[in-house]
């Protein structure tokens, strides 16, 4: 169970990134923030530069070794014990390891996932489903922002919010085991054949298990469970499906229907709201379909 603490130990990390100059190690994440041990070997240039955001801090503590920073042409010296940090960073600060040197390293928005090898193997698993099916990969960047959108209105924290933008960007990985010709039919499915579509959310969750995500599995899992019990694969009911896992059956849905697919085609934005809102209380959370409906509104799209 989750007690909301954590210990680890000297060979534990969430997931450790190997590079060529060095190593990072994911230690511990919440909220957004990043703790990481990193090693980087002797004789490198590391760069830190400016975020994306003006926001962005970021601490580096030196475990080991030494390093030289460069700054308006004055050379300083730091070893063990000594520390350095950006926060609205304004120019590229660079520094070179003298040896070996091991850094925690702190930043209080994510950029582990730029390193991550498993983020890089399930991206380019999602490609490989998005060239089975060319419309899944739009598709999967609209149920993200829309799901964004709505989590938005409805103040998720920012941890649950990046969580949920991982989901719904992978929600349909395991659409990998499913063959193309179910999956681009243009008739019914055959009872058999909707049998191997249900299997995709546990297909999926299970391809993402090893991330250091938390709880991007299940939220992945329950995508197609709908309220009155009547989705799959478990029929869960209410309360028992989670909160991004219904705002992506709305942002899911809503995107299917306005867009044409193989087997029907679209239906314009107001129509596809007025079924949610007919399916409100039943298939699609209120709160989450009445988040939706505005954010289309706030937009102009309804
Ligand atoms: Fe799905």
């Amino acid at each position: 169970m989750n007690t909301g603490f954590y210990i680890g130990t000297e060979n534990d990390s969430l997931e450790k990134s190997v590079q060529g100059s060095g190593s990072l190690n994911l230690l511990g994440k919440g909220d957004g923030a990043e703790v990481m041990l990193q090693r980087i070997k002797a004789d490198k240039t590391v760069f830190i530069e400016p975020g994306e955001s003006s926001e962005l801090m970021e601490f580096f503590y030196i475990l080991d070794g030494t390093i030289e920073i460069e700054r308006n042409d004055q050379k300083t010296i730091l070893k063990r014990g000594d520390y350095f940090y950006s926060h609205n960073l304004k120019q590229t600060i660079q520094f070179r390891t003298k040896t070996d040197v091991a850094l925690i390293y702190f930043t209080t928005q994510p950029v582990f996932y730029y390193l991550s090898a498993t983020i890089k193997e399930l991206t380019a698993l999602a490609d490989r489903v998005s060239e089975k099916d060319r419309y899944i990969l739009e598709h999967n960047r609209r149920v993200k922002d829309y799901s964004l959108k709505i989590a938005g209105k409805l103040n998720l924290s920012k941890e649950r919010s990046e969580n949920l933008a991982f989901a719904s960007m992978f929600h349909d990985l395991g659409k990998i085991n499913i063959p193309d010709e179910i999956l681009n039919k243009p008739g019914k499915l055959t009872a058999e054949e909707f049998e191997m579509i249900k299997k995709h959310p546990a297909d999926g969750s299970k391809l993402v298990q090893r991330t250091y995500y938390e709880g991007i599995a299940e939220i992945i899992y329950q995508h197609h469970e709908r309220l009155d019990g009547s989705g799959y694969p478990l029929g869960l009911k209410g309360d028992e499906i989670l909160l991004e896992a219904k705002i992506i059956a709305v942002a899911d849905t809503y995107d299917a229907m306005t867009t044409d697919r193989a087997y029907r085609l679209r239906v314009s934005p107001q129509e596809a709201v007025d079924e949610l809102i007919r399916l409100k209380g039943i298939y699609y959370d209120e709160k989450v379909v009445d988040a939706f409906v505005q954010v289309l509104k706030e937009e102009n799209i309804i």
